[in-house]
Parts: structure tokens; C-alpha cells; sequence
């Protein structure tokens, strides 16, 4: 049997790690042809490597690098079918409205947002001259509900990830390509454990307010990633796609 992604060529940023790099090994396992892009060459050559892809060194919040990223990909496998941005990082220690610096808010913009509008600016276009295609922009939970973190910066970025999906959403929805914002709950990958590493007790706090008791390992944001690329979720657009234990329900 096919897999739900044959033939189709995804670019995933932030692929080197955690949600990307699963995505990544997921996607590939259902017959894309991948392009890895991230900052990190040593982990987004051997994933490229071990997948029969493609390794892109892009900055997100560059938009020479995001072109750049694209027509490497075209270049490559002649197409372009999804676009899962999905680069990120997490906010400074203390990301409290009484403690965040101008200078640390607006980097977490910039690499959280920024790169988002950067990817469907330049990558949106593309998919409309190869027939359509589907978009996922990875949020969080925290975009929908105030999580009482003090994660002001990295809050406000993914609400703007979550707000600008809808609007893209909407306006190419008769256009062929549909736009997503994957709002995954805690996930246990390297930006999570960094952010509870100057702070173990915020784990066992976080963890009280997830019904199912526990983290996402990264392969339960990736098949959801894999169905939102895919043509099963023909349907679905502009749409607040949770995947969060049940974090935002209770
Ligand atoms: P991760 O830290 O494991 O992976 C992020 C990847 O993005 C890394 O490989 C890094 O090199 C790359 N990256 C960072 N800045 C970049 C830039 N300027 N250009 C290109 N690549 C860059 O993080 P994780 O957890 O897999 O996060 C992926 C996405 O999921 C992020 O947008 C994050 O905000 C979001 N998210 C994560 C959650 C979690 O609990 N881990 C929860 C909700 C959302």
C-alpha cells in the first residue's frame, strides 16, 4: 500500500530535532521526499543521510536563506507540496512580563514568528504554482489558553503563529492550499528539557495540568504533522489543530 505522503516533496524546518527531526523520519516513511533545513549541519546531514533527502543549512529568519531553501528543494526534486514550519526555540529563563528584556523579545519574535511569515511569504506562492499544497505552522497549546508559565515572549510568538495560520488559512482556502497551526502540548525534545533544566519543579507543574499525566514524545506531534500534510485532511483548513493530551480541554 501507498503511503499517505507518496511522492510528495516537504520541506521541514527545524528538522534536526526533536518534533522536526520525527516529522521528518515520519514523512519519510510514508514516501516524501524530505528536505531537512536547520541551523544544526552536523544532525540535519545524517538525518538527510539516513532518509534519502535533502540537508538545506537555513537560517529562518533570513529571507535570502528561506528562498534559498526553496529552490534548493525545487532544484531537487522538481516540486513542492509541504510546508511544515516548524523551527523554534524556547523562552529566555525568566520570560515574565516584569522580566523580559526588548532584546530577548524580539529574538523569540523573530526565530518564532518572523520565520513563519519568512516560510509562507516566499513558500505560499510556490505551492500555488505547483497546484497547491499544504502549510503547518507549529504553535503550542500556549497560543490558546494563558498557562499562567510567565512565558510572555514565547506566548505571544506562538499566538501570532496560531492567528496568522487562520488568516492565511481563509484566504487561500479556494485556492488549493490549505494552512494549519499545529498546537502541540509539552513534548519531550531538547527545548523542553532546556527550559525545565534551570527549573526541574516546573516540569512536576506543568505535568499536573496534562489529563493524560505525561510529555508527547515527538512521533505523537508527527503523525499529526504526517495527517495535516497529507490528503486525508483534505477538509481542513485555518484550523486550531491541538494536540495536547488534553492540556487545553480541561
Ligand atoms: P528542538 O529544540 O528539539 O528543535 C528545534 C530545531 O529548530 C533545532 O534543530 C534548531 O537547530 C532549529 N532552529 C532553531 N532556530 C533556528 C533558525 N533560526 N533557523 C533554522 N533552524 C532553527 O525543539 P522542538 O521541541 O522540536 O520544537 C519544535 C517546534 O515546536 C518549535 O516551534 C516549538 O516552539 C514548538 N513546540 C514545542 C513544544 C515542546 O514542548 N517541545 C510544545 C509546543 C510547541
Amino acid at each position: 500500500m501507498a503511503g499517505r505522503l507518496e511522492g510528495k516533496v516537504a520541506v521541514i524546518t527545524g528538522a534536526a530535532s526533536g518534533i522536526g527531526r520525527a516529522s521528518a523520519r515520519r514523512f519519510a516513511a510514508e514516501g516524501a521526499h524530505v528536505v531537512v533545513a536547520d541551523l544544526d549541519e552536523g544532525g540535519g546531514t545524517a538525518l538527510a543521510e539516513e532518509l534519502g533527502g535533502l540537508f538545506v543549512r537555513a537560517d529562518v529568519t533570513s529571507a535570502d536563506d528561506v528562498q534559498a531553501m526553496y529552490a534548493a528543494a525545487i532544484e531537487r526534486f522538481g516540486g513542492l507540496d509541504v510546508l511544515f514550519n516548524n523551527a523554534g526555540i524556547s523562552p529566555p529563563d525568566d520570560d515574565s512580563i516584569l522580566e523580559t528584556e526588548l532584546d530577548a523579545w524580539r529574538r523569540v519574535q523573530e526565530v518564532n514568528l518572523t520565520s513563519v511569515y519568512l516560510c509562507c511569504k516566499y513558500g505560499i506562492p510556490l505551492l500555488l504554482e505547483h497546484g497547491g499544497g499544504s502549510v503547518i505552522n507549529t504553535a503550542s497549546f500556549v497560543a490558546v489558553m494563558g498557562a499562567a508559565t510567565s512565558q510572555i515572549s514565547y506566548t505571544a510568538s506562538k499566538g501570532g503563529v496560531l492567528a496568522m495560520s487562520r488568516e492565511l488559512g481563509v484566504q487561500f482556502a479556494r485556492q488549493g492550499v490549505r494552512v494549519n497551526a499545529l498546537c502541540p502540548g509539552p513534548v519531550n525534545t531538547p527545548l523542553l528539557r532546556e527550559l525545565f533544566a534551570s527549573d526541574p519543579e516546573r516540569a512536576a507543574r506543568r505535568l499536573v495540568h496534562v489529563p493524560m499525566g505525561r510529555f508527547a514524545e515527538p512521533e505523537e506531534i508527527a503523525s499529526a504533522a504526517c495527517f495535516l500534510a497529507s490528503d486525508d485532511a483534505s477538509f481542513i483548513t485555518a484550523s486550531t489543530f491541538l494536540v495536547d493530551g488534553g492540556i487545553s480541554g480541561a
